[in-house]
């Protein structure tokens, strides 16, 4: 399997890039506008051909490079079910699994950052967490239907329950860090380790953080697919 991690250094978001190696077909999961001609050159490079786009949730904080890359490429644009992109050729449902050569991307139904978000299994032992969870974090739940309490369950329920030596690979870092373990984050992420849902929620609830600069642009356009007549 070929796994590349791909950074935004505007918004700290991190974009995948998986693909077969026999097959030479390729995913991206949570691309961003910004980023377009630095992940299809790469595609180009490594001499793949990009299959699907793949949305962990509708964001907030950036502009999905979906629809671009849909227009350059003729691939797949895929949501989770229940998230309002009418652009989408497909939504996807918690337990579906797309298949690429020896290749399985397993949707893990996750809400509580939104009330539909998925978390990407990837042949079982890379979890795509979006912005469920971070390394030593998680994702907020103060806007689109998130939900702190539904939030817990996501991860001490599901995420949780996978081996501890599993891969993390979050949607954002704001700290450097690129990878993490199920058994690490159970023991050392503040918001979870040694706390009851309870407590996380109250945690949670007590946040106060500022709106992503973004918000107001980024979750229409994200509706669409990322085409934004200004940007596209
Ligand atoms: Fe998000």
């Amino acid at each position: 399997m070929l796994f590349r991690q791909l950074f935004d250094p505007e918004t700290s978001t991190y974009t995948y890039l998986i693909a077969d190696l026999e097959t030479k077909e390729a995913i991206l999961v949570d691309p961003v506008l910004e980023q377009v001609d630095r992940d299809l050159s790469l595609i180009q490079e490594l001499g793949l051909t990009l299959r699907y786009c793949l949305e962990t949730h509708i964001h907030a904080d950036h502009i999905t490079g979906t629809g671009k890359l849909r227009d350059l490429t003729g691939c797949q644009g895929i949501v989770p079910e229940h998230a309002i992109a009418a652009c989408a050729n497909r939504h996807i449902k918690d337990g579906e699994v797309i298949t690429m050569g020896s290749i399985e991307v397993k949707a893990l139904f996750t809400p509580g950052h939104t009330n539909c978000h998925m978390t990407y299994a990837v042949n079982g032992t890379h979890l795509l967490t979006g912005d469920a969870l971070f390394i030593r974090g998680c994702g907020r739940t103060d806007f689109q239907s998130g939900d702190p309490g539904q939030l817990y369950d996501s991860i001490t329920g599901c995420l949780f329950t996978y081996p501890d030596e599993t891969l993390i690979y979050p949607g954002h870092d704001y700290r450097g860090q690129t990878v993490s373990t199920v058994g690490e984050e159970k023991k050392f992420n503040p918001r979870l380790a040694g706390r009851d849902r309870t407590s996380f929620i109250e945690l949670m609830n007590s946040l106060n953080l500022p709106d992503p600069q973004k918000i107001m642009e980024a979750v229409p356009a994200n509706q669409k697919c990322g085409k934004v007549p200004a940007l596209s």
